[in-house]
C-alpha cells in the first residue's frame, strides 16, 4: 500500500464536532475562516508519498526523483519537496522561477518542454538549472547557441519518443509514435552526430521518456525501461558514447474514485528496477542513474477542495442538480477530461445517504459539471462539500473564466493552518487591464 492508492488524505477523519478534519484542521472551521472555493492541501500526506517513493526505490543505487511542478507549482509545495530531497521537472519560466524562489538546489532542476523559448533556455542557464532535456531538432540548436554566449557546457537528455501506448485518456499519452514531444527514435542518431561533431556547447548525458499520465498498468514501464536501455547500448556501440542516465517520466497514478484501482510505488519500482537490472545484463551497460518525474502521484492525494452548496434545481422527472461556488474554472479536470471525483458533505460526513445528485458549477457553462450522479445525504444550502483527490492539476490549470477570483490554498499539519496562496481580489482581476487613452472618459 502507498499513499497514492488512498482516495482521501491520511489525517482524514471525522472529529468530535461531526465534521470532517484534515490535518487536524476543522474543514467547516477552515471554510468560515478563509471562505469558499478552497484548496487544502495536507502536508503528512504529501510527505509520506515521498517516503513511499524514497523506500520503494531505495534497492537501486543512484535515484533521481524531481516532482513534476506542472501537477501543483507553488513557493510552499516547492519548500516542501525540496525538503524531502526532491528535484524538480519543469516546463516554464514560472516554474523555474518558483522553485528558484523556494530556494530549490538548482543542479537537481530539469527543464522540459517541446517548444522552450529563447527566454526561458537563457533563464534556465542564468538560474543553474542541472539538466535540459532537449525535445528536437531547432532545441538543439538554439540551446548551444545561448549556451555559447554564455561561454557554458550546458548538461543535457534527449527526449525520446519511445512509441509506447498506455491506456489513459488520449489527451493525456505522450509517448505514443505519433506525439508531439521528442525525438522519434529513428531521428536519435543524427541529434547525437550533431551534438558530438556541431554543438560543442551541450554535453548530453542520456535519454528521457515519458509514456503518460494517470498511468494503472505497470509492465509499460519495464517496457520503456528496455528501450532506453537498449538505445544506451546501441549508442555506445555505434559512437562510442558512454551515455549514463535515464529518465523514465512520471504518469503513476491516483484514486479519484472507489473503482480506481492504481499500482502503489513499490508495484512501480519493483517493474522499474527489475526491468533495468535485466536489461544492463543484457545489453552489458554499465548501471545508469535512473531519474523519475511523478507529479500527480505525489500531490493529488494531499488536496481537497471546499466549496459552499447554494442553489438547486430539480428537472421535472429528471436530475437534481446542486450547485457550487466554483467549478470548471478551479478544476478544469471533469469537463476537459471527462474526470470523475467523489465527494462527501463536510459538516455531516455520517448522514444517511439521500439520493444521487449532481453537482454542477457556477460557470455560465452547461458542461460546468463537476460530479455526476453522486450519492450524498439531504442538502440544505450553506453545507460544505469537499471534494477529494484535487491536489494535482486543480490549481496550476485554473482560470479566471467569467473573472471569477481564483481561490486560496491552505496547508494543514498538526493543527495548524497555513495560508499558501492567497484568495484573488476584484482588484487582481482588473489589474493587468488597460484603457487606451482615447477611449478614458475625461469628466
Ligand atoms: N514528466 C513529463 C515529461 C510530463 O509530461 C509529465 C506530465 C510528468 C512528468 C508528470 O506526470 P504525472 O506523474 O503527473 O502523471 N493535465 C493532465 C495531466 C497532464 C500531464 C502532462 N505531463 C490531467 O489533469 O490529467
Amino acid at each position: 500500500m502507498s499513499t497514492n492508492q488512498s482516495l482521501k488524505p491520511l489525517t482524514l477523519h471525522v472529529n468530535s464536532e461531526g465534521n470532517l478534519q484534515i490535518g487536524g484542521c476543522d474543514l467547516v472551521a477552515l471554510a468560515q475562516k478563509y471562505n469558499t472555493p478552497l484548496y487544502v492541501l495536507d502536508e503528512h500526506t504529501i510527505r509520506s508519498i515521498c517516503h513511499d517513493y524514497k523506500e520503494a526505490f531505495k534497492s537501486y543505487p543512484k535515484v533521481n526523483m524531481m516532482y513534476a511542478s506542472k501537477a501543483l507549482c507553488t513557493e510552499a509545495v516547492s519548500a516542501i519537496l525540496a525538503s524531502e530531497g526532491f528535484g524538480f521537472d519543469v516546463v516554464s519560466a514560472g516554474e523555474i522561477y518558483t522553485v528558484y524562489k523556494a530556494g530549490a538546489d538548482m543542479s537537481k532542476v530539469l527543464f522540459n518542454g517541446n517548444n522552450k523559448s529563447f527566454e526561458e533556455l537563457n533563464l534556465a542557464i542564468e538560474l543553474g538549472v542541472g539538466r535540459v532535456s532537449v525535445d528536437n531538432f531547432f532545441e538543439l540548436s538554439l540551446l548551444n547557441e545561448i549556451a555559447k554566449s554564455h561561454n557554458k557546457v550546458v548538461d543535457i537528455l534527449l527526449r525520446i519518443t519511445p512509441g509506447i501506448e498506455c491506456h489513459t485518456h488520449e489527451y493525456i499519452q505522450t509517448g505514443h509514435l505519433d506525439s508531439k514531444f521528442g525525438f522519434d527514435l529513428t531521428q536519435i542518431d543524427e541529434a547525437v552526430e550533431l551534438i558530438l561533431e556541431q554543438y560543442k556547447n551541450l554535453k548530453l548525458h542520456g535519454l528521457h521518456a515519458h509514456i503518460g499520465s494517470q498511468i494503472f498498468e505497470t509492465t509499460i514501464y519495464a517496457d520503456e525501461i528496455e528501450i532506453l536501455v537498449k538505445e544506451l547500448a546501441r549508442l555506445d556501440e555505434k559512437f562510442a558514447l558512454k551515455l549514463d542516465e535515464i529518465n523514465v517520466g512520471g504518469g503513476l497514478g491516483v484514486k479519484y474514485t472507489e473503482s480506481d484501482v492504481p499500482p502503489s510505488t513499490y508495484d512501480i519500482a519493483e517493474k522499474i528496477i527489475t526491468s533495468l537490472n535485466k536489461n544492463i545484463e543484457k545489453y552489458g551497460i554499465e548501471p545508469p542513474a535512473l531519474f523519475l518525474e511523478p507529479g500527480r502521484s505525489i500531490i493529488s492525494t494531499a488536496g481537497v477542495t471546499l466549496y459552499t452548496l447554494g442553489s438547486s434545481k430539480q428537472v421535472p422527472h429528471g436530475k437534481k442538480y446542486h450547485a457550487v461556488d466554483g467549478g470548471m474554472a478551479d478544476n478544469a479536470r471533469p469537463s476537459m477530461y471527462q474526470a470523475e471525483y467523489s465527494a462527501q458533505i463536510a459538516n455531516k460526513p455520517e448522514a444517511e445517504i439521500a439520493q444521487a445528485v449532481t453537482i454542477a458549477g457556477r460557470f455560465c457553462e452547461s458542461g460546468d459539471i463537476l460530479i455526476k450522479n453522486i450519492q450524498l445525504p439531504e442538502i440544505e444550502e450553506g453545507d460544505i462539500l469537499c471534494v477529494y483527490n484535487t491536489g494535482a492539476y486543480n490549481y496550476s490549470m485554473a482560470s479566471n473564466y467569467n473573472r471569477v477570483q481564483k481561490p486560496a490554498m491552505v496547508l494543514v499539519n498538526n493543527a495548524q493552518d497555513d495560508l499558501i496562496i492567497k484568495r484573488e481580489t476584484l482588484d487582481d482581476i482588473v489589474a493587468h487591464d488597460i484603457i487606451p487613452q482615447r477611449l478614458q472618459k475625461n469628466d
